[in-house]
């Protein structure tokens, strides 16, 4: 059902909780599902992604308890955990299927993993092809590239290797297998991906270090539960701060937001773009960096974003891709080919929905050219769906001359259930 999103005309401003952290709350569950004894997270993100990872390690047989925002999770350990009866189903979760076949290749079971529609479309050899180099035993569709997959899982052998794509995804699937490996892996990466993987691991008595880019993981960790608290999720947290940069007299707080300097990048860019960011309570919780950031309106110029800047930013791209046609002069995202195999081709997806409110941006195989100081209209558009896309669409309304309306924004409830509401708050 299509949405009609009126133009608003009007400053953001007040406080608001971000919903957990996505990539950390899928952490939380896999982790303290593989752990012994009882994990609590609190600020768990109640999206359906991360339900989907709740509902795979259940059908492993481990006891979870989900009430909201707070997760208990009571668990024998890994070696505990039963071939699930049925295929396991990731939904459109990415997350959730990368990292648990990493995970499902080194236990004692066997399983099948399937996804939506979307999710069967996209790569999964990046991850299969290293675990096979540890002699996992993975089929699937078009030699294994694509879900449906099956998982025969194997003690593994160790691994060392250097990641070819930029991807805390394969990153992390390959530390979760490492930890069944029979000795030691050493895995490093091109440029710096988010480390939640890594800081939750060592939180919960994993021997894993980290050098620069090097990660050496040690096998058969006596991981124990704990207590996590999921800071909020700055790439949920990124809609807000665009919208209160773009709407004359906005100021925005956006409270207890995880700061992590692996995800960190929009504040970078928006920062040298010449946003009014102040930060309080600044501090750090099990190995994240968490604090309140406010965002005040101010006038931006564009700028050039490529490099290793890219992977702290990859998810925030096309909301940031809309803030830069209202700066002054261009901006130029290059090397940022990853985007084209997320929840949709997002280069494709954010040229056409920015093309079709009227701003001149230009595709390119690895990034776009955005024109500044666009004048933007309302029009129908689509969410790919993509979460991302229908919130960028729903942010963009604050400055088109004219309504957006959206073709279906059902997905938004992938990472931000709550979002339309904290709009309104801020309105
Ligand atoms: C994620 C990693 C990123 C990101 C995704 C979540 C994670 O994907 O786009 O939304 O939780 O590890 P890639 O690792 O494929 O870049």
């Amino acid at each position: 059902m299509s949405v009609k999103f009126e133009n608003y005309q009007a400053s953001l401003k007040g406080a608001l909780e971000m919903p957990g952290d996505k990539s950390i709350s899928h952490r939380a569950i896999m982790i303290g599902s593989l752990a012994k004894g009882r994990t609590l997270i609190h600020n768990f993100l109640d999206g359906e992604d991360c339900q989907r990872t709740i509902q795979v390690f259940k059908e492993l047989g481990v006891k979870i308890d989900q009430k909201g925002c707070r997760v208990e999770i009571k668990s024998k350990g890994y070696e505990h955990f039963i071939s699930p009866k049925n295929p396991l189903y990731f939904g459109n979760s990415g997350t959730t299927a990368r990292l648990m076949i990493g995970i499902l290749s080194g236990l004692n079971l066997t399983a099948i993993c399937h996804g939506d529609a979307y999710l069967t479309e996209r790569p999964m050899k990046r991850v299969v092809n290293p675990l096979r180099k540890m002699n996992a035993q993975i089929i699937g569709r078009e030699e294994g590239n694509y879900l449906p997959i099956a998982i025969d899982g194997q003690r593994l052998n160790a691994l060392t290797y250097e990641i070819p794509v930029e991807s805390a995804q394969v990153k992390s699937a390959l530390i979760f297998a490492s930890l069944f490996a029979k000795d030691q892996s050493v895995l490093t990466e091109r440029n710096y991906t988010r480390d939640h993987t890594e800081n939750m691991l060592r939180a919960f008595g994993a021997d894993v270090e980290t050098e620069g880019l090097k990660v050496t993981v040690r096998p058969q960790p006596n991981l124990v539960g704990k207590k996590v608290n999921v800071p909020g999720d700055i790439s949920s947290a990124a809609f807000f701060i665009v919208g209160a940069l773009l709407a004359p007299q906005s100021s925005v707080t956006l409270k207890n937001i995880g700061l992590n300097k692996t995800r960190d990048g929009i504040l970078r860019v928006v920062k040298a773009m010449g946003a009014d960011l102040t930060y309080d309570s600044v501090r750090e919780e099990n190995g994240e960096k968490v604090g309140n950031l406010t965002v005040k309106h101010s006038e931006l110029k564009g700028l050039e974003i490529k490099g290793d800047l890219i992977p702290l930013l990859i998810d925030e791209i096309p909301i940031i891709a809309l803030l830069a046609t209202q700066a002054k002069g261009k901006t130029m995202i290059r090397e940022a080919k990853e985007l084209r195999v997320k929840e949709t081709d997002r280069i494709k997806a954010t040229v056409e929905m920015l093309t079709s409110f009227g701003a001149q941006v230009e595709e390119l195989e690895d990034g776009m050219i955005i024109n500044g100081e666009q004048k933007l209209h309302g029009a129908k558009v689509k969410s790919y769906f993509d979460h991302r896309m229908a919130m960028t669409a729903i942010i963009a309304s604050l400055v088109t001359k004219g309504a957006v309306e959206i073709d279906d924004i059902s997905p938004i409830a992938i990472s931000y259930p709550e979002f339309l509401e904290d709009f309104q708050k801020l309105l």
